[in-house]
């Protein structure tokens, strides 16, 4: 055999052992250590190893964008409806055809198409100081904007996505006009200017510096369940209210992940994704992260999320989040809700 040949059958084995390697690039945006155990689980059951590249939703998009048709992208997992409808719009993602995935995840909460597949969701909902507030003061989001709470509400910025969604979803339900007279309301009831994220709002409202403030669910859940007597100090102070219950209900976001367009490792994505969908993969959103199961009927071990109950939530889908965001956007900036 001559050399050249050798090292073409060398190079061509050591090609074919690498691609036996069964691998997944997972993009992921989300941002909670109690995941590492959901995607340690997966390897353990499929052998597939999985390369995690982990950063906010707007850089991780735009990677994959400048990546192109060359993207190492199989799966792209984001929080946020809008996010997932804007990249569903730009091309991200590749459509899968999954019976399972079909059965498992109700059709609200996926893209018709299979662009992209909800696993856990969120609510948006209001906690306030016990001491200074009745439930009855912050009943809706509109009340927050009303003259009564004039230097008491704290929120993030404007422009970050959950409240981009929410204020979308305001949008879609008060009118444009309207809406952004409720923003501006907002604002002009700031207690301080927007700064942190969701947990930081929540003590600022147990430490009395705010009367209320915006809060997805989890993070609630999260002081609620640990053990550290700062927390259960801030847990003691404030009362949280489904927002809206009268009314379209409490504002309801998703987390979810689509196959990416390009992926090199098509069928290990298709095989993630329906290993999310599974009974353990679902636990572990509400059990580590304190989510609420997109597949209906899974058993829980989350006391404290099970504590907070039942309430009328207001999802009016992706694709309106995702139309609305940018008029979201506009609204927030006129407003000065920074
Ligand atoms: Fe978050």
């Amino acid at each position: 055999m001559n050399r050249l040949l050798l090292a073409a059958l060398t190079c061509t084995m050591a090609f074919s052992a690498n691609a036996q390697e069964r691998v997944l690039n997972l993009y992921s945006a989300r941002h909670y250590q109690t995941d590492e155990a959901l995607y340690a689980n997966f390897t353990k059951a499929t052998g597939i190893r999985i390369n995690r590249i982990e950063a906010g939703d707007d850089p991780l998009l735009e990677r994959v964008r400048n990546e192109g048709a060359n993207s190492p992208a199989d799966v792209i997992m984001l929080v946020d409806a809008a996010r997932l409808h804007n990249a569903q719009q730009t091309g991200l993602f590749q459509p899968v055809k999954s019976a399972l995935l079909e059965s498992r995840i109700p059709a609200d909460l996926r893209d018709a198409q299979g662009h992209w597949f909800a696993f856990s969701t969120r609510a948006r909902v209001i906690v306030f100081n016990k001491a200074e507030l009745r439930p009855s003061d912050v009943a809706t989001y509109e009340q927050l904007a009303e003259p009564g709470l004039k230097g008491r509400v704290c929120t993030r910025s404007g422009s970050h996505p959950y409240m981009l969604s929410l204020v979308a979803a305001m949008t879609e339900h008060l009118g444009e006009q309207r809406a952004e007279a409720w923003a501006r309301g907002v604002v002009a009831n700031f207690a301080r200017k927007p700064a942190g994220g969701d947990t930081d709002q929540i003590t600022a409202v147990a430490a009395g510096q705010c009367g209320a403030a915006l809060t997805n669910t989890y993070y609630l859940v999260r002081l609620m369940k640990s053990n550290r007597p700062q927390d259960r100090e801030v847990v003691a102070k404030v009362g949280v209210v489904w927002p809206n219950q009268a009314g379209w209900g409490t504002h309801l976001n998703v987390s979810g992940a689509g196959v990416a367009r390009h992926a090199p490792n098509r069928e290990s994505a298709v095989r993630f994704l329906e290993y999310l969908a599974s009974d353990d993969a679902q636990r572990y959103f509400a059990d580590g992260n304190n989510e609420w199961p997109t597949v209906k009927g899974v058993k829980i071990k989350n006391d404290a999320l099970a504590s907070m109950g039942e309430f009328k939530a207001d999802n009016l889908g992706a694709g309106v989040y995702g139309r609305l965001t940018p008029v979201a956007q506009r609204i927030v900036d006129r407003a000065g809700w920074r």
